[in-house]
């Protein structure tokens, strides 16, 4: 793999313009190529032991779209963005663990290590059933997702909006989804329009949202 060689800059550049755009040029359409970027971003995403517990459906169909802005508020970004991505949590693991542990053992990873993994997965799983919804901790794992998906179209120069403001029961229908989905979050992609204007930024200062336990801090 090449070394990183994106500077700190064009990081803090494209968050800095980026925002949750609630309006899309209607006539522009986000590349195959970039939205394959977007996706793969998603795809390379951690997730806890690496069981991808989401899953991503891409609306881009007018038809569709209409539907899907009746059951999100009549949220103007779902028809204006050139792409809507869904992220829906997905539960049941177990196909996915045994493909992971069995590719892990492919990979010539030891099997003493794999074991391992897999006796620990299966306990914190179990502890996860009892104390919290487990479509909860899969939900969890697609926001982080929905995070890296967003940074990747902020870099590419892509608008998008984050949505949990839609209900995941008329999606589920609309878009057929199985039992075994629940939608999660939604990332609309696009670009924006020229009657949407990035409003000023409103953020805590660092000093608000976090606490150094350093050296440094014990000093002062
Ligand atoms: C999980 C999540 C859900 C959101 N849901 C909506 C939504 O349904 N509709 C909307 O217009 N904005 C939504 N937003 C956008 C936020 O309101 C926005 O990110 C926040 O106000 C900060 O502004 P900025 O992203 O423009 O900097 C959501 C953001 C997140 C992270």
């Amino acid at each position: 793999m090449a070394e990183v060689t994106i500077s700190a800059d064009s990081i803090l550049q494209a968050l800095n313009w980026r925002f949750a755009t609630k309006s899309f040029d209607t006539s522009r359409t986000v590349s195959s190529e970039d939205l394959n970027t977007i996706l793969e971003a998603v795809r390379l995403a951690p997730t806890s032991y690496g069981f991808q517990p989401f899953h991503v459906t891409v609306v881009s169909d007018p038809d569709t779209t209409a539907k899907l802005r009746r059951a999100a508020y009549d949220q103007e970004q779902i028809t204006s963005a050139s792409h809507i991505l869904v992220f829906s949590a997905r539960p049941n693991i177990s196909d996915r663990a045994s493909n992971l542990f069995s590719a892990l053992r492919r990979n010539g990873v030891p099997e003493e290590a794999v074991a391992k993994l897999e006796k620990f997965s299966k306990i914190t799983n179990l502890i996860r059933t009892v104390t919290f919804s487990r479509t909860s901790w899969a939900a969890k794992q697609a926001y982080l997702a929905l995070g890296i998906a967003s940074l990747t179209a902020a870099e590419l120069g892509i608008d998008g909006c984050p949505m949990e403001g839609f209900d995941a029961g008329k999606f589920a229908k609309i878009l057929r989804l199985g039992d075994d989905l629940r939608p999660a979050v939604l990332f609309a992609i696009g670009y924006r329009s020229a009657s949407d204007k990035a409003r000023p930024k409103y953020r805590l200062p660092l000093r608000q949202l976090v606490t150094w336990h350093d050296n440094q801090a014990a000093l002062i």
